[in-house]
Protein backbone atom coordinates (compact mmCIF):
# COMPACT_ATOMS: atom_id res chain seq x y z
CA UNK A 1 0.00 0.00 0.00
CA UNK A 2 1.45 3.37 -1.13
CA UNK A 3 0.91 5.57 1.70
CA UNK A 4 0.97 9.49 0.91
CA UNK A 5 0.91 13.16 2.57
CA UNK A 6 -0.22 16.12 0.19
CA UNK A 7 -0.90 19.84 0.46
CA UNK A 8 -4.27 20.57 -0.38
CA UNK A 9 -8.13 21.09 0.09
CA UNK A 10 -9.56 17.69 0.38
CA UNK A 11 -13.00 18.72 -0.80
CA UNK A 12 -11.22 19.06 -4.71
CA UNK A 13 -9.24 15.76 -4.39
CA UNK A 14 -10.10 13.68 -7.64
CA UNK A 15 -10.27 9.91 -6.43
CA UNK A 16 -12.24 6.61 -5.42
CA UNK A 17 -13.22 7.90 -1.77
CA UNK A 18 -12.52 10.59 0.20
CA UNK A 19 -13.05 9.99 4.27
CA UNK A 20 -14.05 13.08 6.47
CA UNK A 21 -14.50 12.82 10.43
CA UNK A 22 -17.91 13.44 12.55
CA UNK A 23 -17.97 13.47 16.77
CA UNK A 24 -20.60 12.20 18.13
CA UNK A 25 -23.27 14.10 20.27
CA UNK A 26 -25.01 17.17 19.99
CA UNK A 27 -24.30 20.60 19.97
CA UNK A 28 -26.39 21.87 23.09
CA UNK A 29 -28.02 18.97 25.14
CA UNK A 30 -31.63 18.62 25.72
CA UNK A 31 -32.83 20.69 28.57
CA UNK A 32 -36.95 20.94 29.42
CA UNK A 33 -37.39 23.92 27.08
CA UNK A 34 -35.73 22.87 23.87
CA UNK A 35 -34.92 19.87 22.12
CA UNK A 36 -31.43 18.68 21.54
CA UNK A 37 -29.84 20.35 18.43
CA UNK A 38 -28.15 17.99 15.80
CA UNK A 39 -24.41 18.82 15.73
CA UNK A 40 -23.57 19.49 12.46
CA UNK A 41 -20.60 19.08 10.68
CA UNK A 42 -17.46 21.50 11.03
CA UNK A 43 -13.61 21.20 9.64
CA UNK A 44 -13.36 19.22 6.38
CA UNK A 45 -16.94 17.68 7.11
CA UNK A 46 -18.18 21.02 6.82
CA UNK A 47 -16.86 21.73 3.86
CA UNK A 48 -17.45 18.38 2.00
CA UNK A 49 -21.63 19.07 3.45
CA UNK A 50 -21.49 22.61 1.70
CA UNK A 51 -20.34 21.00 -1.24
CA UNK A 52 -22.76 18.38 -1.48
CA UNK A 53 -25.38 20.77 -0.74
CA UNK A 54 -25.79 20.02 3.20
CA UNK A 55 -26.26 16.25 2.69
CA UNK A 56 -24.43 15.76 5.87
CA UNK A 57 -26.23 17.93 7.70
CA UNK A 58 -29.80 16.21 6.23
CA UNK A 59 -28.31 12.52 7.59
CA UNK A 60 -27.41 14.40 11.15
CA UNK A 61 -30.98 15.89 11.16
CA UNK A 62 -32.90 12.69 9.62
CA UNK A 63 -30.89 10.54 12.64
CA UNK A 64 -28.69 8.48 10.07
CA UNK A 65 -25.18 9.39 10.97
CA UNK A 66 -24.67 9.80 14.53
CA UNK A 67 -20.94 10.04 14.51
CA UNK A 68 -20.50 6.90 16.62
CA UNK A 69 -17.00 5.60 16.96
CA UNK A 70 -16.89 3.12 13.78
CA UNK A 71 -19.65 4.10 12.35
CA UNK A 72 -19.71 4.44 8.34
CA UNK A 73 -21.93 6.61 6.07
CA UNK A 74 -21.30 6.25 2.63
CA UNK A 75 -22.52 8.67 0.65
CA UNK A 76 -22.22 8.79 -3.41
CA UNK A 77 -21.65 12.13 -4.80
CA UNK A 78 -22.99 12.21 -8.65
CA UNK A 79 -20.87 14.74 -9.78
CA UNK A 80 -20.84 17.07 -7.52
CA UNK A 81 -17.80 16.62 -6.35
CA UNK A 82 -14.70 15.54 -7.96
CA UNK A 83 -14.38 12.25 -5.33
CA UNK A 84 -16.98 9.21 -6.55
CA UNK A 85 -17.61 8.94 -2.98
CA UNK A 86 -17.86 10.90 0.88
CA UNK A 87 -17.00 8.07 3.51
CA UNK A 88 -18.06 10.31 6.77
CA UNK A 89 -16.73 7.89 9.58
CA UNK A 90 -17.75 8.71 13.34
CA UNK A 91 -15.17 9.43 15.85
CA UNK A 92 -17.19 8.94 19.06
CA UNK A 93 -17.43 11.33 21.95
CA UNK A 94 -14.63 13.98 21.89
CA UNK A 95 -13.78 13.68 25.51
CA UNK A 96 -12.78 9.98 24.81
CA UNK A 97 -11.27 10.88 21.88
CA UNK A 98 -7.61 9.69 21.28
CA UNK A 99 -4.78 7.61 19.52
CA UNK A 100 -6.46 4.74 20.11
CA UNK A 101 -9.44 5.56 18.26
CA UNK A 102 -7.81 7.10 15.36
CA UNK A 103 -5.65 3.42 15.18
CA UNK A 104 -9.12 1.47 15.55
CA UNK A 105 -11.31 3.84 13.56
CA UNK A 106 -7.97 4.06 10.65
CA UNK A 107 -8.61 0.11 10.18
CA UNK A 108 -11.94 -0.03 10.02
CA UNK A 109 -12.28 2.43 7.52
CA UNK A 110 -10.17 0.55 5.40
CA UNK A 111 -12.00 -2.53 5.84
CA UNK A 112 -14.83 -0.98 5.02
CA UNK A 113 -13.49 0.59 1.91
CA UNK A 114 -11.62 -2.72 0.84
CA UNK A 115 -15.18 -4.35 0.79
CA UNK A 116 -16.19 -1.93 -0.93
CA UNK A 117 -13.56 -2.53 -3.77
CA UNK A 118 -11.93 1.17 -3.36
CA UNK A 119 -8.45 1.58 -4.63
CA UNK A 120 -7.49 4.87 -3.48
CA UNK A 121 -8.67 6.94 -0.85
CA UNK A 122 -7.91 10.33 0.46
CA UNK A 123 -8.38 11.30 4.23
CA UNK A 124 -7.94 14.38 6.76
CA UNK A 125 -6.04 13.79 9.98
CA UNK A 126 -8.35 13.97 12.77
CA UNK A 127 -6.16 15.56 14.86
CA UNK A 128 -5.31 18.68 12.89
CA UNK A 129 -8.75 19.58 12.14
CA UNK A 130 -9.94 18.72 15.18
CA UNK A 131 -7.37 19.96 16.93
CA UNK A 132 -6.64 17.64 19.42
CA UNK A 133 -3.92 15.40 19.03
CA UNK A 134 -0.38 16.52 17.46
CA UNK A 135 -0.54 15.75 13.76
CA UNK A 136 2.68 13.44 14.02
CA UNK A 137 1.55 11.22 16.30
CA UNK A 138 -2.27 11.23 14.47
CA UNK A 139 -0.78 10.47 11.19
CA UNK A 140 1.37 7.51 12.31
CA UNK A 141 -1.79 6.14 13.73
CA UNK A 142 -3.36 6.42 10.83
CA UNK A 143 -0.76 4.69 9.18
CA UNK A 144 -0.86 1.82 11.33
CA UNK A 145 -4.53 0.89 11.70
CA UNK A 146 -4.89 1.20 8.17
CA UNK A 147 -1.93 -1.08 7.31
CA UNK A 148 -2.80 -3.66 10.22
CA UNK A 149 -6.53 -3.38 9.72
CA UNK A 150 -6.64 -5.26 6.31
CA UNK A 151 -3.64 -7.45 7.24
CA UNK A 152 -4.63 -10.88 5.80
CA UNK A 153 -2.77 -14.24 6.28
CA UNK A 154 -3.48 -16.01 3.44
CA UNK A 155 -0.25 -17.43 1.41
CA UNK A 156 -2.08 -20.71 1.94
CA UNK A 157 -4.88 -20.11 0.11
CA UNK A 158 -5.06 -20.70 -3.62
CA UNK A 159 -6.18 -17.56 -4.87
CA UNK A 160 -9.39 -17.27 -6.23
CA UNK A 161 -10.21 -13.84 -8.72
CA UNK A 162 -7.86 -10.96 -7.72
CA UNK A 163 -10.00 -8.82 -5.29
CA UNK A 164 -9.43 -5.09 -5.54
CA UNK A 165 -6.78 -3.64 -2.77
CA UNK A 166 -6.41 -0.48 -1.07
CA UNK A 167 -3.92 0.76 -2.83
CA UNK A 168 -3.01 3.98 -1.96
CA UNK A 169 -3.92 6.30 0.50
CA UNK A 170 -3.51 10.01 0.79
CA UNK A 171 -3.23 12.12 4.05
CA UNK A 172 -4.97 15.77 2.64
CA UNK A 173 -3.85 18.58 4.58
CA UNK A 174 -4.35 22.20 3.76
CA UNK A 175 -2.08 23.62 6.74
CA UNK A 176 1.42 23.51 5.22
CA UNK A 177 3.31 24.24 7.96
CA UNK A 178 1.83 20.62 9.40
CA UNK A 179 3.09 18.60 6.36
CA UNK A 180 6.71 17.96 7.70
CA UNK A 181 4.88 16.22 10.99
CA UNK A 182 2.88 14.63 9.49
CA UNK A 183 4.91 13.10 6.78
CA UNK A 184 7.78 11.88 9.75
CA UNK A 185 4.44 10.69 11.49
CA UNK A 186 3.07 8.09 8.19
CA UNK A 187 6.78 6.98 7.90
CA UNK A 188 7.46 5.89 11.17
CA UNK A 189 3.62 4.30 11.20
CA UNK A 190 4.25 2.65 8.25
CA UNK A 191 7.78 0.95 9.62
CA UNK A 192 5.61 -0.01 12.45
CA UNK A 193 3.24 -1.70 11.13
CA UNK A 194 5.52 -3.46 8.65
CA UNK A 195 7.20 -4.92 11.95
CA UNK A 196 3.89 -5.55 13.17
CA UNK A 197 3.12 -7.31 9.92
CA UNK A 198 5.85 -9.40 9.76
CA UNK A 199 5.53 -10.75 13.52
CA UNK A 200 1.88 -11.83 12.17
CA UNK A 201 3.08 -13.19 9.65
CA UNK A 202 5.73 -15.82 11.79
CA UNK A 203 3.02 -16.28 14.57
CA UNK A 204 0.19 -17.70 12.33
CA UNK A 205 2.62 -19.52 9.95
CA UNK A 206 2.34 -23.27 10.48
CA UNK A 207 5.15 -24.60 12.15
CA UNK A 208 5.87 -27.28 8.84
CA UNK A 209 6.28 -24.09 6.99
CA UNK A 210 8.27 -22.78 10.15
CA UNK A 211 11.29 -24.49 11.80
CA UNK A 212 13.82 -23.02 14.12
CA UNK A 213 16.19 -23.22 10.64
CA UNK A 214 13.48 -21.52 9.03
CA UNK A 215 13.03 -18.51 11.63
CA UNK A 216 16.97 -18.06 11.64
CA UNK A 217 16.59 -17.58 7.64
CA UNK A 218 14.56 -14.57 8.21
CA UNK A 219 16.16 -13.48 10.49
CA UNK A 220 18.88 -13.12 8.11
CA UNK A 221 16.68 -11.40 5.34
CA UNK A 222 15.67 -8.90 7.83
CA UNK A 223 19.34 -8.07 8.96
CA UNK A 224 21.00 -8.00 5.18
CA UNK A 225 17.33 -5.70 4.80
CA UNK A 226 18.11 -3.61 7.61
CA UNK A 227 21.80 -3.42 8.12
CA UNK A 228 22.04 -5.65 11.20
CA UNK A 229 24.61 -7.81 12.53
CA UNK A 230 23.73 -11.29 12.65
CA UNK A 231 25.07 -14.47 14.64
CA UNK A 232 23.14 -17.97 14.76
CA UNK A 233 24.11 -20.67 16.81
CA UNK A 234 23.84 -24.15 15.81
CA UNK A 235 23.56 -27.33 18.42
CA UNK A 236 27.55 -27.59 18.31
CA UNK A 237 28.18 -24.03 19.42
CA UNK A 238 25.24 -24.63 21.93
CA UNK A 239 27.12 -27.63 23.28
CA UNK A 240 30.04 -25.82 23.79
CA UNK A 241 28.52 -23.37 25.62
CA UNK A 242 27.14 -25.76 28.13
CA UNK A 243 23.57 -24.84 27.19
CA UNK A 244 22.05 -27.92 28.69
CA UNK A 245 18.55 -26.73 29.43
CA UNK A 246 17.76 -25.11 25.97
CA UNK A 247 19.16 -28.96 24.26
CA UNK A 248 17.38 -30.57 26.55
CA UNK A 249 14.20 -28.89 24.80
CA UNK A 250 15.28 -29.76 21.66
CA UNK A 251 16.10 -33.30 22.22
CA UNK A 252 12.98 -34.67 21.79
CA UNK A 253 12.37 -33.25 17.68
CA UNK A 254 13.88 -34.27 14.66
CA UNK A 255 14.54 -30.47 13.55
CA UNK A 256 17.64 -28.38 15.43
CA UNK A 257 17.44 -25.53 17.11
CA UNK A 258 18.56 -21.99 16.76
CA UNK A 259 19.81 -19.26 18.66
CA UNK A 260 19.52 -16.22 16.71
CA UNK A 261 21.55 -12.85 17.44
CA UNK A 262 20.89 -9.82 15.65
CA UNK A 263 22.44 -6.62 16.54
CA UNK A 264 21.64 -2.67 16.16
CA UNK A 265 24.23 -0.39 16.99
CA UNK A 266 22.44 2.95 17.62
CA UNK A 267 25.29 4.45 20.06
CA UNK A 268 28.08 2.52 19.58
CA UNK A 269 30.09 4.50 22.02
CA UNK A 270 28.48 3.95 25.17
CA UNK A 271 28.37 0.15 25.57
CA UNK A 272 25.96 -0.10 28.76
CA UNK A 273 23.23 2.07 26.39
CA UNK A 274 22.32 -1.28 25.54
CA UNK A 275 18.59 -3.10 25.77
CA UNK A 276 18.42 -6.86 25.16
CA UNK A 277 15.24 -8.32 23.81
CA UNK A 278 14.77 -11.92 24.52
CA UNK A 279 12.33 -14.12 22.60
CA UNK A 280 10.79 -17.36 23.26
CA UNK A 281 10.47 -19.52 20.20
CA UNK A 282 9.02 -22.76 20.40
CA UNK A 283 8.06 -23.22 16.57
CA UNK A 284 5.76 -25.93 17.91
CA UNK A 285 5.16 -26.88 21.67
CA UNK A 286 3.21 -30.38 21.59
CA UNK A 287 4.21 -30.50 25.47
CA UNK A 288 6.76 -32.57 24.74
CA UNK A 289 6.48 -36.44 27.34
CA UNK A 290 4.08 -34.28 29.25
CA UNK A 291 2.57 -33.91 26.28
CA UNK A 292 -0.87 -31.55 25.77
CA UNK A 293 -4.26 -32.49 25.08
CA UNK A 294 -5.23 -32.72 21.13
CA UNK A 295 -7.67 -29.87 21.57
CA UNK A 296 -6.90 -26.87 20.38
CA UNK A 297 -3.15 -28.31 20.47
CA UNK A 298 -2.80 -26.31 16.73
CA UNK A 299 -2.61 -23.04 18.45
CA UNK A 300 1.24 -24.05 19.20
CA UNK A 301 2.43 -23.22 16.45
CA UNK A 302 2.23 -19.69 17.53
CA UNK A 303 4.64 -20.20 20.97
CA UNK A 304 7.43 -18.81 19.17
CA UNK A 305 5.36 -15.27 19.58
CA UNK A 306 8.48 -13.83 21.41
CA UNK A 307 10.76 -14.75 19.20
CA UNK A 308 8.58 -13.09 16.08
CA UNK A 309 7.96 -10.00 18.47
CA UNK A 310 11.57 -9.16 19.01
CA UNK A 311 12.94 -10.11 15.33
CA UNK A 312 9.80 -7.46 14.25
CA UNK A 313 11.08 -4.89 16.47
CA UNK A 314 14.60 -5.05 15.66
CA UNK A 315 13.59 -4.07 12.40
CA UNK A 316 11.34 -1.25 13.17
CA UNK A 317 14.59 -0.42 15.79
CA UNK A 318 16.93 -0.43 13.07
CA UNK A 319 14.31 1.82 10.58
CA UNK A 320 13.66 4.75 13.22
CA UNK A 321 17.10 4.57 14.57
CA UNK A 322 17.16 5.40 18.33
CA UNK A 323 20.44 6.38 20.45
CA UNK A 324 20.75 3.06 21.60
CA UNK A 325 22.33 -0.32 20.96
CA UNK A 326 19.80 -3.11 20.77
CA UNK A 327 20.49 -7.01 20.63
CA UNK A 328 17.72 -8.96 19.60
CA UNK A 329 18.00 -12.78 21.22
CA UNK A 330 15.49 -15.50 19.59
CA UNK A 331 15.83 -19.30 20.94
CA UNK A 332 14.03 -21.71 18.46
CA UNK A 333 13.32 -25.10 19.44
CA UNK A 334 10.64 -27.50 18.92
CA UNK A 335 9.07 -29.03 21.70
CA UNK A 336 8.63 -32.86 20.93
CA UNK A 337 8.18 -36.30 22.18
CA UNK A 338 10.61 -37.93 19.93
CA UNK A 339 12.66 -41.28 21.25
CA UNK A 340 15.22 -38.67 22.01
CA UNK A 341 12.96 -36.40 24.30
CA UNK A 342 14.29 -35.80 27.77
CA UNK A 343 11.83 -37.31 30.23
CA UNK A 344 10.09 -35.79 33.00
CA UNK A 345 12.55 -36.25 36.18
CA UNK A 346 15.65 -35.78 33.80
CA UNK A 347 18.39 -33.09 35.61
CA UNK A 348 19.68 -30.58 32.91
CA UNK A 349 22.56 -28.06 32.99
CA UNK A 350 21.86 -24.89 32.07
CA UNK A 351 24.55 -22.26 30.90
CA UNK A 352 24.74 -20.34 33.79
CA UNK A 353 26.03 -23.71 35.70
CA UNK A 354 22.75 -24.24 37.46
CA UNK A 355 20.70 -27.11 37.73
CA UNK A 356 17.53 -27.90 36.52
CA UNK A 357 15.26 -30.90 37.57
CA UNK A 358 12.67 -31.23 34.67
CA UNK A 359 9.35 -32.18 36.44
CA UNK A 360 7.27 -31.59 33.21
CA UNK A 361 9.20 -31.23 29.74
CA UNK A 362 5.92 -28.87 29.01
CA UNK A 363 7.22 -26.36 31.05
CA UNK A 364 9.54 -25.41 28.35
CA UNK A 365 9.65 -21.96 27.84
CA UNK A 366 11.51 -21.07 30.81
CA UNK A 367 14.23 -23.61 29.95
CA UNK A 368 15.39 -22.27 26.49
CA UNK A 369 14.87 -18.63 28.17
CA UNK A 370 17.18 -19.69 30.77
CA UNK A 371 20.00 -20.69 28.23
CA UNK A 372 19.51 -17.71 26.00
CA UNK A 373 20.19 -15.64 28.86
CA UNK A 374 22.75 -16.93 30.36
CA UNK A 375 23.90 -15.87 26.69
CA UNK A 376 22.75 -12.36 26.55
CA UNK A 377 24.87 -11.80 30.02
CA UNK A 378 27.95 -12.94 28.18
CA UNK A 379 27.28 -10.45 25.87
CA UNK A 380 27.56 -7.58 28.12
CA UNK A 381 23.82 -6.76 28.15
CA UNK A 382 22.77 -5.13 31.30
CA UNK A 383 18.83 -4.49 30.88
CA UNK A 384 17.28 -7.39 29.16
CA UNK A 385 13.19 -8.02 28.94
CA UNK A 386 12.29 -10.85 27.64
CA UNK A 387 8.58 -11.79 26.18
CA UNK A 388 7.27 -15.00 25.89
CA UNK A 389 4.36 -17.47 26.00
CA UNK A 390 4.86 -18.52 29.10
CA UNK A 391 1.75 -19.76 31.03
CA UNK A 392 -1.55 -20.41 29.72
CA UNK A 393 -2.22 -19.28 33.50
CA UNK A 394 -1.42 -15.85 32.30
CA UNK A 395 -4.69 -15.61 30.31
CA UNK A 396 -6.50 -17.65 32.95
CA UNK A 397 -5.13 -14.25 35.09
CA UNK A 398 -5.27 -11.24 32.49
CA UNK A 399 -7.23 -12.73 29.47
CA UNK A 400 -6.94 -12.05 26.11
CA UNK A 401 -6.73 -8.44 27.00
CA UNK A 402 -3.38 -7.94 29.12
CA UNK A 403 0.03 -8.60 29.21
CA UNK A 404 1.53 -9.53 32.41
CA UNK A 405 4.69 -7.76 33.40
CA UNK A 406 7.42 -8.87 36.24
CA UNK A 407 10.73 -7.75 36.63
CA UNK A 408 13.44 -7.02 39.66
CA UNK A 409 13.70 -3.33 38.55
CA UNK A 410 11.61 -0.51 39.12
CA UNK A 411 12.76 2.37 36.64
CA UNK A 412 13.02 -0.63 33.42
CA UNK A 413 9.24 -1.94 34.78
CA UNK A 414 7.93 2.11 34.29
CA UNK A 415 9.89 2.15 31.08
CA UNK A 416 8.28 -0.53 29.56
CA UNK A 417 4.76 0.36 31.99
CA UNK A 418 5.02 3.88 30.00
CA UNK A 419 5.62 2.57 26.52
CA UNK A 420 2.83 -0.07 26.78
CA UNK A 421 0.37 2.40 28.12
CA UNK A 422 1.86 5.05 25.08
CA UNK A 423 1.01 2.50 22.56
CA UNK A 424 -1.94 1.16 23.74
CA UNK A 425 -0.85 -2.28 24.42
CA UNK A 426 -2.54 -3.11 27.90
CA UNK A 427 0.19 -4.50 30.00
CA UNK A 428 -0.09 -4.92 33.77
CA UNK A 429 2.52 -5.49 36.58
CA UNK A 430 2.31 -8.98 38.19
CA UNK A 431 4.44 -9.70 41.70
CA UNK A 432 7.28 -11.39 42.15
CA UNK A 433 7.43 -11.42 45.70
CA UNK A 434 10.49 -13.92 47.68
CA UNK A 435 7.92 -16.50 49.02
CA UNK A 436 6.72 -17.98 45.54
CA UNK A 437 10.45 -19.24 45.14
CA UNK A 438 9.77 -22.19 47.84
CA UNK A 439 7.16 -23.58 44.87
CA UNK A 440 10.03 -24.25 42.64
CA UNK A 441 12.86 -25.55 44.38
CA UNK A 442 13.69 -28.85 43.87
CA UNK A 443 14.72 -32.03 45.76
CA UNK A 444 17.32 -33.22 43.51
CA UNK A 445 18.81 -30.07 41.67
CA UNK A 446 19.02 -26.22 42.24
CA UNK A 447 15.19 -25.66 40.76
CA UNK A 448 12.89 -27.61 39.02
CA UNK A 449 10.95 -26.04 36.52
CA UNK A 450 7.56 -26.13 37.94
CA UNK A 451 6.16 -24.62 40.75
CA UNK A 452 2.57 -26.36 40.89
CA UNK A 453 -1.21 -24.63 40.07
CA UNK A 454 -0.78 -21.71 42.59
CA UNK A 455 0.48 -18.82 40.59
CA UNK A 456 1.60 -20.54 37.73
CA UNK A 457 2.67 -17.23 36.22
CA UNK A 458 4.48 -15.70 38.31
CA UNK A 459 6.76 -19.00 39.34
CA UNK A 460 7.33 -19.33 35.86
CA UNK A 461 8.60 -15.45 35.37
CA UNK A 462 10.58 -15.79 38.72
CA UNK A 463 12.53 -18.96 37.49
CA UNK A 464 13.20 -17.02 34.85
CA UNK A 465 14.30 -14.21 37.13
CA UNK A 466 16.77 -17.14 38.81
CA UNK A 467 19.21 -16.59 35.73
CA UNK A 468 19.26 -11.96 35.13
CA UNK A 469 22.13 -11.71 37.48
CA UNK A 470 23.11 -8.50 37.84
CA UNK A 471 21.18 -7.30 34.64
CA UNK A 472 18.07 -5.42 35.20
CA UNK A 473 14.91 -7.51 34.25
CA UNK A 474 11.53 -7.89 32.82
CA UNK A 475 9.40 -10.42 31.58
CA UNK A 476 6.79 -10.19 29.55
CA UNK A 477 4.15 -13.31 29.13
CA UNK A 478 2.39 -13.02 26.01
CA UNK A 479 0.21 -16.15 26.54
CA UNK A 480 -3.16 -14.49 26.25
CA UNK A 481 -2.61 -11.27 23.80
CA UNK A 482 -0.47 -12.90 21.31
CA UNK A 483 -3.41 -14.07 19.23
CA UNK A 484 -6.95 -12.89 19.18
CA UNK A 485 -9.90 -14.51 18.50
CA UNK A 486 -11.85 -11.97 16.31
CA UNK A 487 -11.15 -8.85 14.53
CA UNK A 488 -11.74 -5.79 16.63
CA UNK A 489 -10.17 -2.41 15.52
CA UNK A 490 -6.65 -2.69 14.24
CA UNK A 491 -6.46 -6.05 15.20
CA UNK A 492 -6.95 -8.85 12.69
CA UNK A 493 -8.10 -12.87 13.67
CA UNK A 494 -5.01 -14.72 14.89
CA UNK A 495 -1.67 -13.15 16.00
CA UNK A 496 -1.86 -9.73 16.92
CA UNK A 497 1.73 -8.79 17.14
CA UNK A 498 1.92 -7.68 20.45
CA UNK A 499 4.24 -6.58 22.29
CA UNK A 500 6.02 -5.33 18.87
CA UNK A 501 5.06 -2.04 19.44
CA UNK A 502 5.58 -1.65 22.90
CA UNK A 503 9.28 -2.90 22.38
CA UNK A 504 9.78 -0.60 20.04
CA UNK A 505 8.16 2.50 21.90
CA UNK A 506 10.47 1.26 25.10
CA UNK A 507 13.79 1.40 22.83
CA UNK A 508 12.73 4.90 21.84
CA UNK A 509 11.55 5.79 25.08
CA UNK A 510 15.02 4.98 26.74
CA UNK A 511 16.94 6.50 24.23
CA UNK A 512 15.17 9.69 25.23
CA UNK A 513 13.29 9.91 21.87
N1 LIG B 1 3.36 -22.55 25.56
C1 LIG B 1 2.74 -22.93 26.77
C2 LIG B 1 1.89 -21.82 27.38
C3 LIG B 1 0.69 -21.36 26.59
C4 LIG B 1 -0.56 -21.88 26.85
C5 LIG B 1 0.81 -20.37 25.65
C6 LIG B 1 -1.65 -21.43 26.13
C7 LIG B 1 -0.29 -19.92 24.92
C8 LIG B 1 -1.53 -20.46 25.17
C9 LIG B 1 3.79 -23.31 27.80
O1 LIG B 1 4.94 -23.88 27.28
C10 LIG B 1 3.18 -24.33 28.69
O2 LIG B 1 2.87 -25.39 28.23
N2 LIG B 1 3.01 -23.96 29.95
C11 LIG B 1 2.44 -24.84 30.90
C12 LIG B 1 3.24 -24.68 32.17
C13 LIG B 1 2.98 -25.74 33.19
C14 LIG B 1 3.38 -27.11 32.70
C15 LIG B 1 3.73 -25.37 34.43
C16 LIG B 1 0.99 -24.43 31.10
O3 LIG B 1 0.66 -23.26 31.01
O4 LIG B 1 0.18 -25.32 31.32
ZN1 LIG C 1 5.39 -23.39 25.38
MN1 LIG D 1 4.79 -25.94 27.01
Amino acid sequence: MEFAVESGDITLVDTDAIVVNLFEGVASPASSDKPAKPASPDGAAGAVDKALGGAISDLIAAGETKGTSGEMTLIHTLGKMATRRVLVVGLGKADEFDLDTVRSVSAQTARYLTGKGVESVATVSPSVSMGELDARSSAQAIAEGTLLGVYQFDRHKTPEEPAPELASVTIVESDDSKLDQLRAGAQEGQAIAEAVSLCRDLVNEPANHLTPADLADIALGVSRDAGLELKVLDETQMEKLGMGALLGVAAGSRVPPRLIVMNYSGDPENPNNNLGLIGKGITFDSGGISLKPAGGMGAMKGDMAGAASVIAAIKAIAALKPKLNVTAIAVASENMPGGGAQRPGDVVTSMSGKTIEVDNTDAEGRLVLADAIAYALTLGLTRLVDVATLTGAMEVALGKVTTGAFGNDRDLLDAVLAAANGVGERTWEMPTFDEYREQYKSDVADLKNIGGRPAGSITGAMFIGEFVGDAAWVHLDIAGTSTTSKTKGHQTKGATGVPVRTLVALAQGLAGD
